[in-house]
């Protein structure tokens, strides 16, 4: 298939534009496009067929769900059966932006968009093209991250490129997405609020307008309730150790790696923050890469899944990630390092 890619601007969305993306949405084919966070693979939400192509494209495993993105309440109210008060103020305070919603779902909601769940999650994206999109098909529109299974989610036009070129129909790039982590995903079918998955509004965020809100925390033999939690996602193909500890400690484990890689004939990536940065380039790893200041999480959360994919496609056999201290986006930020590092973590 080829795959045309529009440049699109991400203020003020060339109608025309919009108005190709919808024409194949409403034909039941595949488009990418940017919302605040990462990038979407949309299909039209109620048409299966289409759906099906969703899990197919990216080798996704038919147990994990797709949430689904509407521009207005009317549109969500298609998807959902009940609403709580928690949901309601969720959507007074966080919609449009970066949290999912999970609630009981309608019969308009297909088995394979929910993975048979009774529940559906879905999303009011904060982003101009996003949301004129959505308006312009005037269909509510499943889309998980427009990133092949298991690779880290794309945070611009050139990563759904590299992913889906030949896949499908249209890419419409506006460039870099603002957070750059995925949404969270908020439970608030029961009692109490439950994040499912962290994301890019905060625990503490939540807290301050729901009260309590608990944390989907599935012990070892247990499934967590957001089925795309269980995969390891946002995997390089590189070996990656996450180190926490201050920054001293840091950066003398990370040179000490760097030359025991070096001895094995390993190329060793490091993705680190700017207040470590000056005191690593003499320890010459072969791919530096800055993810931001530690008092600035919004930064570290948006260079996150390009430091990722740098370290693939310069083929860094090793990379060594500092990690960040959690709270905040912090938290989201940790889990999304802690996943790629498939759990090799070391508290120096
Ligand atoms: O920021 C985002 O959320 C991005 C953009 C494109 O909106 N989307 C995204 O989708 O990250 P995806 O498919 O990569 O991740 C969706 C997560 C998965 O962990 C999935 O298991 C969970 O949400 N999820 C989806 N529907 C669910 C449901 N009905 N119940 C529980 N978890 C659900
Ligand atoms: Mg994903």
């Amino acid at each position: 298939m080829q795959t045309k890619r529009s440049y699109i601007d991400g203020v003020h969305p060339e109608a025309e534009l919009l108005k190709e993306g919808a024409e194949w949405l409403q034909a039941g084919e595949l488009v990418a496009f940017p919302t605040e966070t990462v990038y979407g693979l949309g299909a039209n939400a109620l048409d299966v067929a289409a759906c099906a192509k969703i899990f197919e494209v990216k080798g996704r495993p038919q147990d994990n769900p797709l949430i689904v993105h509407v521009c207005n309440r009317a549109m969500a109210n298609i998807l959902v059966d009940s609403w709580t008060p928690a949901a309601e103020l969720c959507v007074r305070h966080f919609w449009p932006g970066p949290l999912t919603l999970v609630l009981p779902k309608t019969a308009n909601v297909s088995d394979l968009v929910t993975a048979g769940l009774a529940n559906v999650a879905i999303r009011m994206p904060n982003h101009p093209v996003a949301l004129r999109l959505i308006e312009e098909t005037g269909l509510p529109i499943a889309a998980p991250s427009a990133n092949l299974s298991g690779k880290p989610s794309p945070t611009s036009g050139s990563h759904v490129w590299r992913d889906l070129k030949g896949k499908i129909p249209l890419i419409l790039d506006a460039g870099a997405c603002m957070v750059g982590v995925e949404s969270t995903v908020l439970d608030v079918s029961g009692e109490v609020p439950t994040i499912l998955r962290p994301g890019g509004v905060s625990k503490e965020q939540l807290e301050k307008v729901l009260g309590e809100v608990r944390v989907d925390k599935p012990s070892k033999n247990q499934v967590p309730r957001a089925p795309g939690m269980k995969y390891r996602h946002y995997a390089p193909h590189g070996e990656m150790i996450l180190m926490v500890g201050s920054s001293e400690r840091v950066v003398q484990r990370m040179g000490h790696e760097i030359h025991k890689g070096h001895a094995k004939l390993k190329k060793v990536g490091v993705l680190c923050t700017l207040e470590s940065a000056p005191f690593l380039h003499n320890r010459l790893p072969d791919l530096l890469f800055v993810l931001g200041s530690k008092d600035r999480p919004e930064e570290v959360a948006s260079s996150l899944f390009e430091g990722l994919r740098l370290c693939d496609e310069r083929g860094m056999d090793i990379i060594l990630a500092e990690g960040v201290e959690e709270g905040g986006l912090g938290t989201a930020i940790m889990n999304r390092l802690q996943k790629a590092a498939g759990q090799r973590i070391q508290y120096i």
